[in-house]
């Protein structure tokens, strides 16, 4: 038995290691869950002990997410706020076992109204850090330990906070989203300090619980926090890893973010819910207004109708197309994997890759989620709902301002609203808004973690955008003016938010690997720590890249 080998069984024991349940699909794939990646081994890479220490410690690292996972720590579920408390201070208190100092910071906004008037407690953030040696860079870690609501009954062929194995997937609420990939920062230092290695860099983590609530506090908190002399006021780069792939087996770096305007428009017809058989006919029905206006918001074919909304939209630039043309992308595939094969005639909207990939990346979307107050029970209840809110959201691009949205949302719900001739009450409400986001894939953070992809996957990744929001992204560029790289660790048929959410055990694995092996690749930049840099400032022209401006340069020593 190899050093390596008792070590990571003595420390399973240690830990009060429980056998996953583990199971294989019929037809399913037994050697998916080998974790050697093809980078991984290569002679004398000075990391090769790092990678096969890791290796062997898989089976510790699927049991931590197996107690991470367990905790649920869901946002939106008011009576299990204790648990995002008790998952912070698990983590930190893991962060305090291998070294670090943690500080859980009082979330500045306190407590959490809801909507029946109580409030509850907001939990803290996580202020966690490895190392303070002034010659070496700070990499500061983002992450958050809150997850998405999830029930048996909602579809899922297991317990949705049990972590469960089937064919090499570990599946799990929360497991890629983003308790996975966000513990695996702290087991790469861990294993660090196992083998005596020194940090390449400074680390810092800054990890919330409301992530998938609108993270309230957390952009006061970022900004407090950038101020001379505080936690991120020393910080070089940033390093979020909660996206995910293209594809299910190629790595990818990401480098833009659509933002989001999220919508309530709301009708009231009367006091009390009300029979249709007895009451219908002497009402004007909250219902029927409501979803009239809800049909004006976007065309079947997704085109947005509400007026101004476009305006601001960057224009295609041909370089821009030419991007698309190199990335790795089934889009057979990934109609199988949406599931819109399957179902009649239901297809994807776009026939081409590029077209595809633009409409997810770089357009806005208006999507309409639900409306609450109607009956949605199964059977036939004859009601009238007395009052009704849509909820509706846009996902935003450069150079679309949420602010300049919600005023051409509520302009154009409210005309719509007085053609009705509707005597019910009406109100539009908007929630949380965040920005686009777009960085440029020539910065020196990007290109570490590229080496770093390169090293430990065999394969150099391709450069993404995202449909999806991280509006933490702007908030920490905009406060500190350093990069933010997105360096995702999950594949695309991952699910996150949906039934079945999964964390590949092999993805897992090699996330710690890439993780520490960017460390060693931002180490190795040359030239003024960014924090400390002042040079020349860059121009308006520096910073234009193809669809649009490129943020997350400091100065001119960087491009
Ligand atoms: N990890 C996601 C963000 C994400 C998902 C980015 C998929 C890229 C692809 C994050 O946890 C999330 O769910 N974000 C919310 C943000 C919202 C609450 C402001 C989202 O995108 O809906
Ligand atoms: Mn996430
Ligand atoms: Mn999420």
């Amino acid at each position: 038995m190899s050093e390596f080998n008792k070590l990571s069984l003595d420390a399973v024991q240690e830990e009060g290691f429980k056998p996953l349940r583990k199971t294989f699909s019929e037809g399913g794939n037994r050697n998916n869950h080998t974790s050697t990646a093809p980078g991984s081994f290569k002679f004398k890479d000075p990391l090769f002990d790092y990678y096969k220490y890791i290796d062997y410690r898989e089976e510790i690292y699927v049991n931590r997410l197996r107690e991470a996972v367990a905790i649920k720590s869901v946002s939106a579920w008011p009576d299990h706020r204790q648990e995002i408390f008790k998952m912070l201070e698990w983590t930190a208190a893991w962060t305090e076992k291998l070294g670090g100092k943690v500080q859980l910071y009082e979330n500045p906004c306190k407590t959490q109204q809801l909507d029946d008037g109580t409030t509850i407690p907001l939990p803290p953030i996580m202020l966690g850090s490895f190392g303070n040696d002034p010659k070496k860079k700070t990499v500061c870690v983002y992450g958050h330990l809150d997850v998405q609501p999830a029930l048996l009954t909602d579809g899922w062929n297991t317990e949705p906070f049990e972590l469960t194995e089937i064919d090499g997937k570990l599946f799990g609420r929360g497991s890629t989203d983003d308790k996975g990939p966000a513990l695996s920062w702290l087991w790469m230092v861990e294993a660090f300090n196992e083998l005596k290695m020194d940090l390449p860099v400074n680390i810092k983590m800054i990890y919330e619980g409301m992530e998938e609530y609108g993270s309230e506090g957390m952009f006061e908190t970022v900004n407090e926090l950038a101020k001379p002399g505080k936690f991120l006021s020393n910080v070089d780069f940033f390093c979020i890893s909660d996206n995910y792939w293209l594809g299910k087996n190629k790595p990818c770096l990401t480098y833009g973010l659509r933002g989001m305007s999220y919508f309530e428009v709301g009708v009231e017809c009367s006091t009390k819910d009300l029979h249709s058989g007895v009451y219908g006919g002497s009402v004007h029905e909250a219902m029927t207004d409501l979803v009239k206006l809800m049909s004006t918001l976007v065309e079947t074919d997704g085109t947005i109708k509400v007026e101004g909304v476009m305006k601001d939209v960057a224009p295609v630039t041909e370089k821009e197309q030419e991007i698309y043309e190199t990335i790795d992308f089934d889009l057979k595939n990934y109609a199988e994997e949406v599931g819109v094969t399957t179902i009649g005639e239901a297809r994807l909207r776009h026939d081409n890759k590029k077209d595809l990939l633009m409409a997810r990346w770089r357009f806005p979307t208006l999507s309409l989620h639900g409306i609450e107050g109607a009956f949605s029970d199964p059977g036939a209840k004859t009601v009238i709902p007395r009052r009704v809110l849509g909820k509706f959201s846009l996902r935003l691009v450069p150079d679309q301002d949420p602010k300049q949205i919600a005023e051409c949302v509520t302009k154009h719900l409210n005309a719509e609203f007085d053609k009705l001739g509707s005597p019910n009450k009406m109100w539009v409400k908007a929630h949380h808004g965040a920005k686009a986001w777009l960085s440029s894939t020539d910065h020196p953070n990007y290109t570490a973690a590229a080496a770093a992809v390169e090293k430990v996957y065999g394969l150099a990744p391709d450069m993404t955008r995202e449909g999806g929001s991280i509006p933490i992204a702007t908030w920490l560029e905009d406060a500190t003016q350093m990069n933010v790289l997105l360096l995702p660790v999950g594949a695309c048929d991952d699910m996150a938010h949906s039934q079945n959410e999964k964390f590949d055990r092999k993805n897992m694995v090699n996330a710690i690997k890439v993780l520490g092996c960017y460390l060693f690749e931002i180490a190795k930049i040359k030239g003024p720590k960014p924090s400390e840099c002042r040079c020349e400032p860059i121009s308006m022209e520096d910073m234009m890249i193809p669809g649009a401006f490129a943020r997350g340069f400091r100065c001119k020593c960087e491009i």
